[in-house]
């Protein structure tokens, strides 16, 4: 110990010793309430369709099992969306103007997943600002350490400069705590937030998700860059290639059942999850993957706080909801939520043989000057210093 040292100055010789094996993590969450979140969600009532009981987005990535399945579906050579998405990134961000001039940003990354992209982002801005601070944020535990690994692989970043934090980033108080700490931590000086794998898309009120934390996080030097996958066509034809994709994954199957898995007895038979394509008026092609109890009995599941729900016939889990943009929802959105494009990353594998035009879209956004504000009052002239000399 250093004399008048305080333990986290002391944690810093501890997290960067030789062959050091400690993750820190910041943990914003109570997790007892997040699981009365979850329990709450799995009481919600009949519904053949989808519509009830659900285990909503980020509880899917919770816990080991489902850290350990998304990894897993990440790789899948069946589940494109993801691979490719990892697998291009580089490629991808290379086209994206920010850093190339000098400037120097810190690092927030919302939902670090496998870390993979984390570490491309990381190889441009550290050479221009060697001392960032680096902040994965995710609601897994589980995630952050495996993330962690991967996305500070060969960077040279030093461990006191990362701080990863255990947070469900989808609600205004987080949201507005995270941006406190970003700001202990780097004062003034420019943030680069992310939510990439299209992340956005599994969220029920996307555009509001993407208002909130472009309002709660983003300041007018910060910049955002986000990351979903889009489509060239709202048809019928198109949303149905769309669950395809999903379903043609055993892996992602796999990943999509872990939540119901590990936080209920349900025995899963993957024959009675479906895959249902739906156009989201004009702007997204939508699937929503649920889990039906087809046995003809009346089930019960049993959580982990001993309480148990009754799974009738026919009714539904919705496990996860995902979306393929169009180009003009996603301006819309873009728009609604507040936020400028500054630059775009947008190819399109064109259609081709019955397969239509699918991609994935990389933008780097700002906040907007919200149409209802009021313009600033010109600045007081300087009052004369009635000592000066
Ligand atoms: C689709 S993955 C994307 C991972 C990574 N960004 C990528 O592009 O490869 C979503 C990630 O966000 C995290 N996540 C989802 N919802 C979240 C929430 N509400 N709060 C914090 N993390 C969340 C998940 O745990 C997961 O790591």
């Amino acid at each position: 110990m250093a004399t008048g040292s305080s333990a986290i100055q002391d944690l810093a010789g501890a997290l960067t010793g030789p062959g050091t094996k400690w993750t820190l993590c910041l943990v914003g969450e109570d997790q007892s309430q997040k699981f009365s979140q979850l329990s709450g969600e799995l009481h919600l009532p009949f519904s053949d369709s989808g519509d009830g009981k659900r285990i909503s987005s980020g509880f899917s990535y919770w816990g080991v099992e489902s850290t350990v399945a998304w990894v897993h579906a990440c790789s899948d050579l069946f589940y494109p969306v993801m691979r490719e998405s990892i697998e291009n990134f580089h490629g991808r961000w290379s086209r994206i103007e920010l850093g190339q001039n000098g400037e120097r940003f810190h690092y927030v990354s919302l939902g670090t997943g496998t870390g993979h992209k984390d570490r491309t982002i990381l190889d441009r801005l550290l050479p221009h600002n060697p001392d960032l601070r680096f902040l994965p944020v995710d609601i897994s535990p589980e995630m952050l350490r495996l993330g962690q690994r991967e996305s500070l692989r060969g960077t040279g970043i030093s461990l006191d400069q990362v701080v990863p934090v255990q947070l469900d980033f989808s609600t205004a108080r987080n949201a507005i705590e995270l941006r406190r700490l970003v700001e202990h931590l780097v004062g003034d000086e420019p943030v680069l937030y992310s939510l990439l794998g299209n992340t956005l898309a599994n969220f029920e009120d996307d555009t509001g998700l993407l208002e909130l934390l472009l309002k709660e996080l983003v300041r007018p030097q910060d910049r955002f860059l986000l990351e979903v996958a889009s489509t060239g066509g709202l048809d019928e034809e198109s949303a149905q290639a769309a669950a395809q994709e999903y379903q043609a994954s055993p892996r992602f199957g796999e990943f999509v059942t872990s939540a119901v898995m590990h936080f209920t007895d349900l025995h899963i038979n993957m024959d009675h999850v479906s895959f249902t394509p739906f156009v989201e008026d004009d702007r997204s092609v939508l699937v929503k993957v649920t889990y039906q109890n087809r046995t003809g009995e009346q089930l019960r599941l049993t959580l982990p706080d001993r309480s148990s729900v009754e799974f009738p016939d026919q009714d539904t889990i919705r496990l996860l909801i995902t979306r393929k943009y169009a180009r003009n929802g996603l301006a819309k959105m873009i728009a609604d939520a507040g936020a400028e494009e500054v630059h775009s990353d947008q190819p399109r594998i064109p259609a081709a043989f019955g397969r239509p035009s699918f991609g994935m879209d990389l933008m780097l956004l700002r906040p907007g000057i919200p149409a209802t504000s009021s313009p600033q009052p010109p600045a007081e002239p300087p009052t004369p210093n009635p000592f000066a000399s």
